[in-house]
């Protein structure tokens, strides 16, 4: 090593590292062209998944949601939404009709990360005793009358196989969980005997991905949302299908002739999809090597280990921070997406956050102002990857539902958008809507538009209890 070092002296050094750079920008490269052929694909995967069970890649699950919100829903509900590093309960109280969204309230907790990985029984008598003492708390503030039958609807982000409204069984993890118990079982059934554990009086309403959620607090609001999109830690799409399109389904035809549709469009794979060495290796040594692999290109989780093992490379072979690499670099996950969007989104002429986030993190002392703008660099390629992906997905959703072109009537299509790396890195968003807008064209670009829903996979999951809890009455009765 003290001769390659030896030889490579500065000059030869930074070539050696731009070239790195460039290799990396032209492996990532998503001409529109290309965007094209991977909507495509998207399409063809989702006829292939809605065909027959295992036809795809693309689950295209089948989230027994056939009637989205109306605004007739009324009542006080509670919704758990279990997902991500956090999780959150909420207390809703719809008005009905006229009244909307009376009141509401949360409470948020993150999940330590030994529960992610230990059992089923620990994770979810956690989430069980948030819940109780919210339960306790609200009910006390707002002096409700003991007795009542309280509803939950439960918003679970993770691939689960539904048997109905309110069941299904979890198909695998995502997103760095990994609890192996409860794999296969029935996520409802799991939540309800932690409740009972712990003395919660419950019903479990409604179980929803976190798109489905997002599908039904968006409509509540705009009669016009048809998809939902997350991009935060995950990634995942869900959108409104007719039940005769989808072969797969031999229930009962809903008399909407709806059913909403959760893709898990994180496993969507394409060969058409420019992947580079550092996202093989990712996926080779990740919890889940082989899956989710659109997703651990465009989402949260992913995007800052991505950056970090760039830019461990031009320090072992390009020694970009000097002779020695940087310890802290050689940490999985040690950087995180949002400090990579700060340092994206320095605005200052000398890149002092770039350098600062460089020094806490990665306890890099000094660095020239050189090699800091390679950083920001750096994070535009992988940032503009994710983001020009993901608007090729949603063009391939708009394809299959024939809304990628102008429409008769002037009917529009609203996309509604959750997730923290949507809502709070710029770039990625900007860059995302300017790239679906460039897919589609201008004029049909005008009738499509991507709403952001503030945390309404909470709210959709109790306004899904609302309309779901009758439905389980009449059924039961
Ligand atoms: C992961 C999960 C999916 C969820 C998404 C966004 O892809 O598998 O169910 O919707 O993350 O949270």
């Amino acid at each position: 090593a003290l001769v390659v070092r030896q030889r490579m002296k500065t000059s030869g050094r930074w070539a050696r590292a731009m070239s790195i750079v460039k290799e990396f920008e032209e492996k990532c490269g998503t001409p529109e062209g290309k965007l094209k052929q991977v909507a495509d694909a998207m399409t063809v995967e989702m006829h292939a998944g809605l065909a027959s069970e295992g036809g795809s890649k693309l689950k295209m699950l089948i989230s027994y949601v056939d009637n989205l919100p109306t605004g007739n829903e009324e009542g006080v509900f509670y919704a758990l939404d279990l997902g991500g590093t956090n999780f959150r309960v909420l207390r809703v109280q719809l008005g009905g009709r006229e009244g909307g969204i009376v009141h509401q309230e949360f409470a948020e907790a993150s999940i330590p990360p030994a529960l992610m990985c230990g059992t089923s029984d620990a994770l979810f008598d956690y989430i069980a005793e948030k819940l109780a003492s919210f339960v306790a708390e609200e009910e006390q503030r707002f002096q409700q009358p003991p007795g009542r039958q309280r509803e939950l609807g439960f918003t679970f982000s993770f691939p689960v196989m539904q048997t109905s409204i309110n069941s299904g069984t979890l198909i695998r993890w995502t997103k760095g969980f990994s609890i192996e118990d409860a794999v296969s079982q029935d996520v409802v059934n799991e939540l309800t005997k932690a409740l009972k554990r712990k003395g919660v009086e419950m019903r479990v309403a409604a179980l929803v991905n976190d798109t489905i959620g997002t599908l039904a607090g968006g409509r509540y609001t705009n009669k016009d949302v048809a998809v939902a999109v997350i991009l935060g830690t995950g990634t995942n799409a869900a959108y409104v299908e007719r039940a005769q399109a989808i072969p797969k389904w031999h229930g009962p035809l809903p008399k909407s002739g709806e059913m909403v549709i959760n893709m898990e469009w994180g496993n969507f794979r394409s060969s058409h999809i420019p992947l580079t060495e550092y996202d093989h290796a990712l996926d080779v040594e990740s919890l889940n090597p082989g899956e989710q692999l659109f997703e651990k290109i465009t989402s949260g989780m992913y995007l800052g280990e991505i950056l970090r093992r760039v830019l461990l490379k031009m320090a072992e072979e390009a020694f970009f921070f000097g002779d020695e690499v940087p310890p802290k670099l050689k940490i999985p996950f040690i950087l995180r997406t949002p400090e990579m969007s700060s340092m994206h989104h320095d605005t200052s002429s000398d890149l002092k956050v770039v350098g600062n986030k460089l020094k806490e993190i990665l306890e890099i002392s000094s660095t020239s102002l050189k090699t800091r703008r390679v950083v920001v660099e750096l994070c535009n390629i992988v940032a503009t990857r994710g983001a020009r992906l993901a608007a090729a997905g949603i063009l391939g959703i708009l394809k299959k539902m024939g809304r990628d072109a102008l429409r008769e009537g002037g009917e529009k299509t609203v996309i509604a958008m959750d997730g923290g790396l949507y809502k709070h890195y710029t770039e990625y968003s900007t860059c995302l809507e300017n790239t679906l807008r460039e897919l589609l064209g201008e004029e049909t670009a005008s009738s499509i538009s991507v709403e952001h829903s503030n945390d309404g996979s909470g709210i959709g999951a109790a306004l899904l209890a609302a309309s779901h809890s009758l439905y389980l009455d009449e059924k039961s009765s």
